[in-house]
């Protein structure tokens, strides 16, 4: 007998509603609210408002394209944390309605560990390999940046993270100091394949172990950019490509440095990457050329896969489903919510 999950995520600036039957996505929307470009980054307030406007419109495409009825959904899967509250919590309490209403089970999700197990998504007629346990993850999203291992679909364990800044608010944070739209990575990568990656250089963080460190290498940004501007007010708009593919090639360098190390320290070869970072052309191209060059198997998710999307909750959702790792009524978002507390699963 099949499993259908309804997958819903509404952790930050995307409503998104997807079902998955058997591991296999048969549908996947979502919604990007616009409203929050013109602040230069997510305005929690009006993020939860859009949300509460999206979350009907969303589940019900994503049921329709699916081609199922709502009765035949055996559990919805939401993201519960880490994430806003205000937004959480239109997506917790969606889930809750639509459990109560249909019968359906619940079962909430960790957000970053929907990003890592995104890597397992099936598609009819376009079926890959999949990561086999032990593999080491590199998540890199907006909010985190680590290396973890991963034993086993719910055995998790952290090695190295950021001691400061994600890598996702480094490309972002920099590229609002150019100048350029929120969220600044993927408009970063997209002037970076015209640009030179040696024509600046910043300082590299000299972080002991497989942590990480962005903060430095934010203020060298900025320091350079505040030092050119001193001879030259159009320094920046003259050298955007150049400035943008010297930064992604310095953020690509420190994530592949640690993730070398971590790979010696373990002896795991089979390596996946996640979160929205994830989407970089320079950390994908780097990611494949270290993988001919040290024989490791490397697994890159597709783009729709990198940013937030429902499918990950609903896959993860279809994991926690086979191991009967359900949630109650009662349960309640978590801003704060780490994919790995000590002694619990997540
Ligand atoms: O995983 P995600 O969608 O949201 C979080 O859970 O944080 O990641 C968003 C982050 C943003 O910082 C965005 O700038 C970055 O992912 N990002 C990229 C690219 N696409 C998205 N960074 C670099 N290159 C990209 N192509
Ligand atoms: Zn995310």
């Amino acid at each position: 007998m099949s499993i259908v999950i309804l997958g819903i995520e509404s952790s930050c600036d995307d409503t998104s509603a997807a079902v998955i039957r058997d591991g296999y996505m048969l549908s996947n929307i979502i919604a990007s609210q616009e409203v929050h470009r013109e602040y230069g980054g997510v305005v929690p307030e009006l993020a939860s408002r859009a949300h509460q406007q999206n979350i009907i419109p969303v589940v019900d495409t994503a049921i329709r394209q699916a081609e199922i009825g709502k009765d035949e959904v055996d559990a919805v899967a939401f993201t519960r944390g880490p994430g806003l509250l205000g937004s959480l919590l239109v997506g917790t309490s969606f889930a809750k309605g639509f459990a109560l209403s249909t019968g359906a089970k619940l079962i909430d999700v960790n957000h970053l560990h929907a990003h890592i197990l995104s890597n397992f998504l099936q598609e009819e007629g376009k079926e890959k390999a999949l990561p086999r346990f032990p593999f080491l993850c590199l998540l890199v999203s907006g909010g985190h940046t680590q290396i973890i291992v991963l034993r086993d679909y719910f055995n998790m364990e952290i090695i190295g993270q950021t001691i400061d800044d994600a890598a996702g608010e480094a490309f972002d944070k920099c590229a609002k100091v150019m100048g350029l739209p929120y969220p600044g990575g993927p408009v970063v990568d997209r002037h970076a394949r015209e640009g030179d990656c040696r024509a600046f250089r910043f300082s590299k963080p000299n972080v002991p172990g497989l942590d990480y460190s962005f903060s430095g290498l934010k203020t060298s940004f900025l320091y350079t950019l505040r030092d050119r501007l001193k001879e030259d007010m159009q320094f920046v708009e003259k050298n955007i490509p150049d400035l943008c593919a010297s930064l992604q090639q310095t953020i690509v360098d420190i994530l592949m440095d640690k993730l070398m190390k971590a790979s010696a320290a373990t002896g795991i070869t089979e390596v996946v990457i996640a979160g929205g970072v994830a989407a970089n052309s320079g950390l994908r191209n780097a990611m494949t050329s270290l993988a001919a060059e040290k024989g490791w198997t490397v697994h890159l998710p597709e783009f729709r896969f990198t940013t937030d999307n429902a499918a990950m909750i609903g896959i993860t959702g279809y994991f926690k489903y086979l191991e009967g790792m359900f949630a109650t009524q009662d349960v309640a978002p978590a801003a704060r919510w780490s994919p790995t507390p000590a002694g619990k699963r997540p």
